[in-house]
């Protein structure tokens, strides 16, 4: 694909994959319902998540631990319909994927009943045989490595993760075995910038960063961080775009812009 955006064309897992080959950074954001995925499709967003951070930005809880699968597939079908040029993907919600039976069904109803066209998940190489379950019956899947909101009480809070040796080394053992197992795209989350700058070298599948600092393939960020309407304390890894332009659209096109330019993150964003 060249650097210039076509906006009648379908992205594809093809083309993340040829942006990771040419440098082209690819362009991701979250989305919950019908008028923020087409204003999202239209000013070239390439990704469309519907996180399950939905729990915390549209549910109002204090994290993403309470959202269920119907909600899921209730704000995927609504962000579906307003796409035609973005991929989206769509999460599995905390315990929606504890044996392969139980995430191939899940994952079947965000792809069939939703219209994601990837899944993502949680969790390091002790997922790679779900992973490769879902990737072997034709799910795409995005891994997540790094800070994994899901287990937040077991980590003890949102904190930076592998930030020593024996973490960092763990991380990057995950990743390729994550990526052995199929999964087609990897977001790390809060993760020191030189180690994620290490995945993303030796991954081959493109790595989606959010607080990973800017050697990643792509970046996301939660589109209510960045018109900053999240509620609570906007995370260091993100940016008010809205401040900048006072318009919503103008703020999204500002971000698609900064992204693909290599402008944002820029080092305040990111971690040591
Ligand atoms: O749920 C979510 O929004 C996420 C973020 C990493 C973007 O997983």
């Amino acid at each position: 694909m060249s650097s210039q955006t076509d906006m009648r064309h379908q992205v594809t897992i093809r083309d993340l994959q040829s942006k990771k080959q040419a440098g082209e950074k690819i362009v991701c954001l979250t989305a919950y319902d019908v008028s923020f995925a087409r204003l999202l499709d239209r000013t070239g967003v390439d990704v469309v998540l519907v996180g399950d951070s939905l729990g915390m930005v549209i549910q109002g809880y204090e994290t993403t631990l309470p959202v269920e699968m119907e909600a899921m597939v209730y704000h995927t079908c609504n962000v579906a319909r307003g796409l035609q040029r973005s991929l989206l993907v769509a999460d599995m919600p905390f315990l929606s994927f504890t044996s392969v039976k139980q995430a191939l069904k899940n994952a079947g109803l965000l792809m069939q009943r939703g219209g994601a066209q990837m899944v993502k998940l949680e969790g390091g190489g002790d997922q790679a045989e779900i992973v490769h379950a879902l990737t072997s019956q034709g799910v795409p899947v995005c891994a997540h490595l790094g800070l994994q909101p899901q287990r937040v009480h077991k980590i003890g809070g949102y904190r930076v993760q592998g930030r020593d040796q024996e973490t960092a080394s763990q991380m990057l053992n995950d990743a390729l075995a994550l990526q052995q197992a199929g999964a087609d795209l990897m977001l790390l989350e809060c993760v020191p910038q030189v180690l994620a700058a290490e995945i993303t070298d030796k991954l081959s599948i493109p790595v989606i960063g959010i607080g990973a600092g800017g050697n990643c393939d792509g970046q996301i960020l939660v589109l209510y961080d960045i018109l900053d309407i999240s509620f609570g304390i906007r995370p260091k890894f993100s940016k008010n775009f809205l401040q900048q332009t006072g318009d919503i659209e103008q703020a999204v096109k500002a971000y698609v812009d900064a992204v693909k330019s290599g402008e944002f993150p820029a080092a305040e964003h990111s971690f040591e």
